[in-house]
């Protein structure tokens, strides 16, 4: 079996990741879409940040329904993002400056494209038909269950040719895979050995606890009128996901050295603990979905969209769960953007006249925190949601469904909806990097697929880094920090004043040492007070977001607005 050659034993939980979205990223050939050329051209500023790690975000063959989400062959590169000599150079350019790299693994669904539906949909008795997941259809037009589909609609989609109905949990181009059949599970064990042999070191993997189905799936719970329902309820933790997951270890991932996350919307914290334990689990660490779910209305059927602001002591209860929980049995993934999510300074920060103050408060809180902290590109810029004028400029597939379905059906006013979608839709993550202040952001020579931020005149990646203050130089520093201090990666985690509206302290332990990570979360100054109970001699400042006199107390002091600040004590 082949052994990467970088040399990295165990040490993802001294890493940092920084995860790239290829369509947004760098675009090499001014076609207007960000490729593996312009990944390969970045290579230096990443290695200048000092990740360990990139996820990139699928870069397969796909008809981009979901931006690659669809893949129609696992074994080929998008064809707008280059070509598979492309994509060696660009690995063997990452391994040659010690970064690893993980590929995304989308194998809850496929493409309606991919061969294998191809064939599945022809007939009930083709040999590929059971690859997916079907239901009669019957002649009074109704549908198997009450599920409701992430991107709207209901989850089945008719298929005529069988007379049957095929499950899509996603967009009707994004077919479920039946995991219940074993030759499904083989093809997924064999393109993972695929890449696995070209060198890759591992899997971020896409809604990973879907692929066990609950048997003869029942309708979902009824919380709304109207007859479909939120159906992730149903799929994120089926009967035989642990089993799946094991197996998966066993006959793809053991005997290469890789670093592995599962993407786990709605996980519980049992299932963390299941999932991700060093002995009986199967991987390294999972994307929990709780912290995200905060600022929507528990409970309304409009999920994601139906806003409430964050209450700051529910971030601290839920954070502080998953620390206590996974502590010494498994391990976090430390994340507060990605390409689904709105920006984090835009959404727990301020991204007005304290932009760089709270992106960096936001980073000293994450990063300060047990696991292993993710980059989402452009982050470590402090980059902002879009507000583009008009539905046209968006191009997310959910966002313009749920827009559809808002304005049409429902005829909601379109300002009102549009509101929405400057706060939560996944396009404010996607506009293209910022990397200098030239047309376009320096992102493509020509069109870009999705405009570019306007504001890229004065948030850019030439700017931060000429800014010994910019954000993306704190970015750097705290990435080092990591590398210096064992107490970052391996220091028992408590919670100070947990209701506390305002300001989140916690501190993290190992032997003598204790790190205490102090962070303001509104724009207002807020008194601070270290209890008493945690008890030093000697303090050291490693970083802070302002300049903090030396004279100031760690016992007592006013924090500014936005203002973080990490000690050691000893
Ligand atoms: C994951 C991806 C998201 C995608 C969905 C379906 O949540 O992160 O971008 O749309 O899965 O593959
Ligand atoms: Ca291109």
């Amino acid at each position: 079996m082949a052994v990467s050659h970088v040399s990295k034993a165990a040490d993802w939980k001294q890493s940092v990741v920084y995860q790239i979205y290829p369509r947004s990223f760098c675009d090499s050939n001014g076609d207007g879409i960000g490729d593996l050329p312009g990944i390969t051209s970045k290579l230096d500023y990443l290695q200048a940040l000092g990740v360990d790690v990139v996820w990139l975000s699928p870069v397969y063959r796909s008809p981009n329904d979901d931006n690659g989400y669809d893949i129609s062959d696992y074994r080929a590169i998008m064809d707008e993002f280059g070509s598979m000599a492309d994509f060696d150079t660009m690995l063997e350019g990452m391994h040659a400056r010690g970064i690893r790299l993980m590929m995304d693994l989308v194998v809850n669904h496929t493409s309606d494209e991919h061969p294998w539906f191809q064939q599945a949909r022809q007939s009930r008795d083709n040999p590929y038909h059971d690859y997916y997941i079907w239901r009669d259809m019957p002649t009074d037009g109704s549908l198997p269950n009450n599920w409701e589909a992430a991107f709207s609609g209901s989850v089945w989609e008719p298929n005529p040719a069988t007379g049957e109905y095929y499950l899509h949990m996603f967009s009707k181009k994004q077919p479920d895979l039946n995991w219940e059949n074993p030759k499904v599970r083989q093809e997924v064990y064999a393109l993972m050995r695929f890449w696995l042999d070209k060198g890759v070191d591992g899997f971020r993997m896409d809604v990973i606890n879907m692929i066990s189905k609950p048997a003869g799936l029942p309708d979902a719970p009824v919380i709304r009128g109207g007859h479909l329902q939120p159906s992730f309820g149903m799929v994120t933790n089926g009967p035989r996901l642990l089993e799946f997951l094991r197996e998966m270890k066993a006959q793809a991932l053991d005997g290469y050295d890789t670093i592995t996350v599962g993407e786990a919307p709605l996980a519980t914290i049992q299932q963390g603990v299941d999932i991700t334990n060093a002995q009986t689990g199967a991987l390294n660490m999972l994307f929990q979905f709780e912290h995200m779910d905060l600022d929507a209305i528990p409970g309304d059927g409009r999920g994601k969209w139906a806003l409430r602001p964050l209450a700051l002591t529910d971030l601290k209860a839920s954070m502080s769960r998953w620390q206590n929980a996974l502590w010494q049995t498994g391990w976090n993934s430390l994340y507060l953007s990605n390409h689904d999510q709105p920006r984090p300074v835009s959404r727990w920060g301020d991204d007005g006249v304290h932009r760089v103050a709270s992106a960096k408060m936001l980073a000293t809180f994450l990063h300060g925190l047990q696991g292993t902290p993710y980059v989402y590109q452009g982050e470590e810029l402090g980059m902002t949601n879009a507000r583009f004028a008009c539905i046209e400029d968006y191009r997310d597939i959910e966002t313009l469904n749920m827009y559809r379905e808002a304005v049409q059906d429902r005829h909601e006013a379109p300002a009102e909806v549009l509101a929405r979608i400057y706060v939560k839709s996944r396009d404010n993550a996607r506009t293209p990097m910022q990397w200098d202040a030239t047309t376009h952001g320096g992102f493509t020579t020509g069109t870009p697929w999705m405009q570019t931020n306007p504001n890229h005149a004065e948030v850019n990646a030439a700017q931060a880094r000429d800014d010994a203050d910019s954000v993306w130089h704190y970015y750097r520093r705290l990435i080092a920090l990591r590398k210096q201090l064992p107490v970052l990666v391996e220091g028992r985690y408590a919670l100070l004043q947990p209701e506390d509206p305002n300001v989140y302290a916690y501190t993290r332990a190992l032997g003598g040492e204790v790190l205490l990570v102090v962070c303001n979360f509104t724009p207002h100054e807020q008194a601070f007070v270290l209890p008493a109970h945690v008890a030093f001699e000697t303090q050291e400042l490693l970083i802070a977001n302002y300049a903090v006199n030396a004279a100031d107390s760690v016992r007592a002091c006013t924090l500014r607005p936005f203002e973080a600040r990490m000690h050691v004590l000893r």
